[in-house]
């Protein structure tokens, strides 16, 4: 399965998807392109330094739609057949969504429906939660709101800050997600409605080929 994967800075989920495609752990796929919002993001330099073409498209004042646009036609011309957002920070246009139905995923570090948006590991630690966490999901025209795919739980420590809290939901998050491509890409995963099933016959499954 041809996997493109969309980045805003720091990019360890990104790493972490390439090395399991590349180990094997992420079976027959392949990365084709990681693209970034942001000419800065450091991420980039980590997807070159692992033979991944990148591909910056900046919002430059243009519209949301036209935006997505451009990195629509990206990723239609390398035949991306699943997309991963990995800290890709903007929401994407219902255009996009409609060009890749349920081929759009997305890692968000909080236990959804708990915590949209951004700032979430503090809007976890005000709102006084004991465990966070973090959610595979697909992504659909709604914020942080398509069927989830996967979670993984984190306890909220007495003297948690909001950095400390990221830092050991991100812990979580790299194996959470490769978990998740790799049942995507292994043709296991079903959506019914809002839940997802894993272990389905193929010829029901997302992202079938
Ligand atoms: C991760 O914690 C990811 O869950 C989050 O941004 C961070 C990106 O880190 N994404 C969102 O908040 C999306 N709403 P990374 O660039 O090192 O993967």
């Amino acid at each position: 399965m041809k996997i493109g994967i969309l980045i805003s800075g720091r990019g360890s989920n990104m790493v972490a998807l390439v090395d399991a495609v590349k180990s094997g752990e992420i079976p027959d796929s392949e990365v084709v392109v990681v693209i970034s919002d942001k000419a800065a993001a450091a991420g980039l330099e980590k997807a070159r330094e692992r033979g991944i073409e990148t591909v910056v498209i900046g919002r430059n004042n243009r519209s949301r739609t036209e935006h997505d646009e451009d990195i629509v036609r990206e990723l239609l011309s390398r035949g991306v057949e699943l997309i991963c957002l990995a800290g890709y920070m903007r929401l994407l246009s219902p255009d996009f969504i409609r060009a890749f139905p349920n081929k759009v995923v997305n890692i968000h570090p909080s236990l959804l429906p708990s915590f949209p948006g951004l700032n979430v590991q503090q809007q976890a630690i005000d709102h006084g939660v004991k465990i966070s966490g973090c959610t595979v999901h697909f992504v659909d025209e709604n914020l942080d709101a398509g069927p989830i795919i996967l979670q993984k739980a984190v306890e909220v420590k007495d003297g948690d800050t909001a950095e400390t809290l990221a830092a050991r939901i991100l812990e979580q998050e790299h194996g959470t997600y490769v978990e998740a491509v790799r049942q995507i890409v292994t043709g296991r995963v079903r959506i019914e409605g809002r839940r997802t099933f894993f272990d389905t016959p193929a010829e029901t499954a997302v992202g079938k080929r």
